[in-house]
């Protein structure tokens, strides 16, 4: 190889029928060693792709050497390029009509035999984190990595055109009540003091409103201490953007621009249609708010009203109590579906709170009870049957399933079968559907039913801007927020914000934060609303989901290098670990007991 400048000249990929006589240097792993009747074949691959390189037994110390080779030892080949001999091309790989004769070939590296095989299936999961950077050489991996830098870019595009300026923001900063648990940074020059890692630059991109940027944005990491599951990561990135003296309809249409620009840059199309649907409404209909709108029909029927006096418990009992729902699914031809999928269906729907799953076969509308099939029937009086029946337009051969109980349970449950159905009997579109969901309540009561808690955060403006009203009654006050929704994901949310102290700290308040509390942790925020603030608003998307979604990555954990397990651990570094004894002596904390 020569001495200095680049060890290769093309990449394997790149060869083609027209390099036929090219002399050309090539660098890569030795993707598999094949031996064909004392000729050596190597296919050495790159990330464009795999090319064959033929070693020939004449070149004799060459060939020795070649032998010594093994899988993703690391190459440098050179050679003729030659059209491959008649019968022997691949139509299936790209490079397949030709292969490179080698006349060097140097050792860069040899490899231990790789920890399990790359394309075996059944390799755990956690096995393919620990050996992250083996993973990182398949063709998916390189590919998801790739789209993801071109979307980076072309978001910057887009924003930088539109005026926006990327502003750093810090990462050792305090807790700004955003919902979710914080990473906390002990402080060696404060003892006993904490930075918290943020969950967003919220507060950070107000006040830069403030400092009269106008128009900000950032790709920015975020951290939140919850468990992580398909769409979430402890440590995530947003989109994060923040606007001055426009409204909602305004950033919406800004925004829209840029996830079209994002799905443009990804060679998809969204529709030109973008809905609106009020958070009520999507409840109602869905049992969620980020409703997936390529399922058709499977909308949920209250059925409540009808209920209310009927023998059976399981539908009576909620039917009159508020903040309870009786629901129904209507699937249809789904009749035929065995009872063992009927457990199933009835497992998955209890995995999300459900108590069960009530239903109905309905084999013959027109026979009238007789031509129903389910366990409860004789617990419904006609009227009620009649209505549940007319209510939901049963027709032979469907199925109806029922939900009953709490609320939230009945929605959440109901949702997740939508999903579920939805793939089982065929009623999920192709392609994108996206929509707003806007005028989400402002408050909602914590889990434990004893407080307030902000349904966003709580610097969202209240559609009514007056504080005292806020403060008679916080349950009706509706916030100024929309989040985007793309094929059942909550891609962003954002919102419209409070720009006034007075109406900040009635917010505050609503949530239990007093005065003095308010003083001590946002008396910087609420003096800074003094100078003149001007009316500003945002939003942040998840960079991490839109690429999964725009990839065709099953989570996001496929779209980040190095992402986090279950537990929120890092399998092929080990963090989190036990600090140095020392480092907590800096720090002036004592150790807990050692990690597991
Ligand atoms: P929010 O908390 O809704 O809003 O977050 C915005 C978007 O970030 C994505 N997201 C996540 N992605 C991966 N892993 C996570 N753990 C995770 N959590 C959230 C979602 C979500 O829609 N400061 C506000 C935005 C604003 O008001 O401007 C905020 O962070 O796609």
């Amino acid at each position: 190889m020569e001495a200095s400048g680049t060890l290769r000249s093309r990449y394997c990929g790149e060869l083609r029928a027209e390099h036929a006589g090219d002399d050309v240097r090539l660098c890569g792993w030795v993707h598999r060693r094949r031996d064909h009747g004392g000729i050596l074949f190597l296919d050495l691959r790159d990330h464009t792709g795999v090319a064959q390189v033929v070693v020939n037994p004449e070149a004799r110390e060459l060939f020795a050497r070649a032998e010594t080779v093994r899988s993703e030892y690391v190459l440098a080949v050179a050679g003729a390029v030659r059209a491959r001999p008649a019968g022997t091309v691949n139509e299936q790989l790209a490079t397949g009509a030709v292969e490179l004769v080698c006349a060097r070939l140097e050792i860069l590296n040899p490899a231990d035999t790789p920890p399990y095989q790359f394309e075996d299936a059944q390799v755990h999961d956690d096995h393919r984190l620990r050996y992250r950077y083996l993973e990182l050489r398949s063709p998916q991996l390189q590919a998801r990595l790739r789209a993801r830098a071109r979307l980076a870019a072309a978001a910057r595009a887009y924003l930088d055109g539109q005026g926006f300026v990327e502003v750093e923001t810090p990462m050792l900063t305090r807790p700004t009540l955003e919902g979710a648990r914080e990473y906390l940074v002990p402080s060696r020059t404060q003892p006993g003091a904490f930075f918290a890692l943020p969950q967003s630059p919220q507060l950070f991109k107000q006040l830069l409103m403030m400092g009269g940027l106008d128009r900000y944005y950032q790709l920015v990491r975020c951290f939140r201490d919850e468990d992580p599951r398909q769409d979430r990561q402890p440590e995530f990135t947003q989109i994060d953007i923040e606007a001055s003296f426009l409204d909602e309809d305004a950033l919406r249409e800004l925004m829209e621009g840029l996830v079209r620009a994002l799905f443009a840059a990804a060679g998809e199309e969204l529709p030109a249609e973008v809905p609106r649907l009020g958070h009520a409404e999507a409840l109602r209909r869905y049992g969620t708010d980020r409703p997936d709108l390529r399922i058709r029909g499977l909308e949920l029927v209250d059925l409540a009203d009808l209920m209310t006096d009927v023998e059976f418990q399981v539908f009576r009992e909620p039917a009159g109590r508020p903040g309870a729902r009786v629901a129904a699914l209507r699937v249809p031809g789904g009749a035929g579906v065995s009872l063992k999928r009927i457990e199933e269906y009835t497992e998955a729907a209890r995995a999300h709170g459900a108590r069960g799953l009530a239903w109905i076969k309905c084999h013959d509308a027109a026979a009238g009870r007789a031509g129903l099939q389910a366990g409860f029937l004789k617990f419904l009086p006609d009227a009620a049957l009649a209505g549940l029946l007319d209510r939901t337009g049963a027709a032979d051969g469907d199925l109806l399933l029922f939900g009953a109980g709490d609320a939230a349970a009945v929605n959440a449950s109901l949702a997740h079968l939508r999903g579920v159905l939805a793939d089982d009997f065929g009623l999920r579109e192709a392609g994108w559907r996206a929509l707003w969901v806007v005028d989400f309540p402002l408050f909602e009561r914590d889990p434990a039913g004893k407080r307030w808690q902000a349904v966003h955060h709580p610097f969202t403006a209240p559609a009514d801007p007056d504080p005292e009203r806020l403060r008679a009654d916080p349950a009706a006050a509706r916030a100024r927020a929309y989040d985007l929704v793309v094929n059942g994901v909550e891609i962003g949310g954002g919102s419209i914000r409070i720009h006034r102290p007075e109406l900040q700290r009635a917010a505050l308040e609503a949530l239990g934060i007093g005065a003095a509390e308010a003083r001590a942790t946002f008396g910087w925020l609420l003096d800074a609303l003094r100078y003149g603030c001007p009316p500003h608003g945002g939003i942040a998307f998840g960079f991490d989901r839109i690429v999964m979604l725009l990839t065709g990555a099953g989570s996001i954990r496929e779209v980040i290098a190095f992402p986090k397990t279950q537990s929120a651990q890092c399998l092929l570094t080990g963090a989190p670990d036990a600090a140095a004894p020392e480092q907590l002596r800096d720090l002036k904390l004592r150790p807990a007991r050692a990690p597991a």
